[in-house]
């Protein structure tokens, strides 16, 4: 996409200052989006500091806000919505572990303040919605291609109320209100709030810091996006003719490698570093893939980056001295769920939105 063929937008990002998030605030800025985000920042705060801190900022900071709330909150909401036409939504519970802590809270983030969001956006004049969901919505399928067509058999809360959000997103569609679904892979590369909870970049992480990459079992298919295509996607969709996406769900990851395939990947491209594979038991086999012909398809979508290309930019960011402790608890969902939880904050996070 160039930048003299796009309609700057009003977007507000939901979750700006999580992983994806944070590698997202910066592209839409440099393709001249007017960008507000919203964010609990329950994790870190790394995500921000780098957009300030970067040297384009100067010319950014005008057209950026954060709005640090939480998005079960209604009266929050309506300010962060307000004036906006776009609305890019990533901020959740956003994996299995950290979703079964409490059903409640899993419920109320990824499902309740969807509805309301939902509400709140049409009466604020948003045009589109893009609501990030998770091909962790299929459970497992014995197929050999799971398509959109499939029904989702979602296995954990967190793609329960991933998968009941689809519905909401699907029946707000409307001429007026163009939304759409997107169940992304998991996610691999580099992010200025970067996860080491996800496969490939905890793998990456080990084989450069430890210079051991242990995988449990490794016959399980684990599908992966690259970071960049993540973006690349949700910055297109923005674009995108109503008429191709409006009340449409379409799978995301174009990648499915088993774990062990994944490790071997990982060790090529790091091949200078001699990275070896230990291979443990494993009681978990569940196994995922997805088809995202729907995609490539209907939109042309062509993949910008692959796994290899991601390991490629998180070594980049891991040998130039970031990260400094892979096993901070910041770089870990749970490991910071489980911390909130123990001060205190996470009770404040179970209580239902209050109003003012
Ligand atoms: N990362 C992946 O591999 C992946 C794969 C598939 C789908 N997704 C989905 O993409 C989205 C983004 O994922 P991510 O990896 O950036 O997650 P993340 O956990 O890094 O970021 C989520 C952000 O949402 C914020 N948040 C949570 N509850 C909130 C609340 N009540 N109010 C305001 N902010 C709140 C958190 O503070 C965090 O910054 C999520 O919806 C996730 O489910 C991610």
């Amino acid at each position: 996409m160039t930048t003299n063929t796009i309609q700057p937008r009003r977007i507000l990002v939901t979750g700006g200052c999580g992983y994806v998030g944070s590698a997202l605030l910066p592209h839409l800025l440099r393709l001249g989006h007017h960008v507000r985000a919203i964010d609990l920042i329950l994790y870190s705060d790394a995500g921000v500091k780098s957009l300030k801190a970067s040297p384009e900022f100067e010319q950014w900071q005008n057209r950026f806000e954060l709005v640090v709330g939480d998005l079960r909150h209604e009266e929050t909401m309506r300010e962060a919505l307000r004036g906006c036409d776009t609305v890019i939504h990533l901020a959740a519970i956003s994996n299995d572990p950290t979703g079964e802590l409490d059903e409640a809270l899993t419920r109320q983030v990824n499902f309740d303040a969807i509805g309301m969001m939902l509400a709140l956006a049409k009466e604020a004049g948003v045009t589109r919605f893009i609501n990030a969901s998770s091909s962790s919505v299929f459970g497992i399928k014995n197929v050999p291609d799971v398509t959109e067509e499939l029904e989702a058999e979602p296995l954990t809360f967190y793609s329960k109320y991933k998968a009941l959000s689809e519905w909401l997103v699907v029946a707000a569609a409307s001429r007026e209100f163009c939304a759409v679904n997107i169940r992304p892979a998991t996610i691999c590369g580099y992010s200025p709030r970067q996860r080491f909870d996800l496969t490939v970049n905890k793998l990456t992480a080990d084989a450069v810091r430890k210079g051991v990459i242990t995988v449990h079992g490794g016959q399980q298919r684990r599908p992966n996006v690259g970071m960049s295509d993540a973006i690349n996607l949700y910055a297109i969709l923005t674009q995108t003719d109503p008429a191709l996406i409006n009340g449409q769900t379409f799978n995301f990851g174009f990648e499915n490698h088993t774990v062990l395939a994944i490790a071997q990947l990982i060790q090529a491209e790091l091949k200078d570093l001699n990275v070896s594979i230990k291979v443990t038991d494993t009681n978990d086999h569940r196994d995922y893939h997805i088809s995202s012909a729907k995609l490539i398809k209907y939109l042309g979508y062509k993949p910008v980056s692959s796994i290899a290309m991601e390991v490629a930019n998180l070594r980049r960011a891991l040998d130039g001295g970031q990260f400094p402790d892979i096993d901070a608890s910041e770089h870990y969902n749970m490991k910071c769920m489980k911390l909130a939880r123990d001060n205190g904050t996470y009770r404040f996070l179970s209580r239902p939105p209050s109003h003012v």
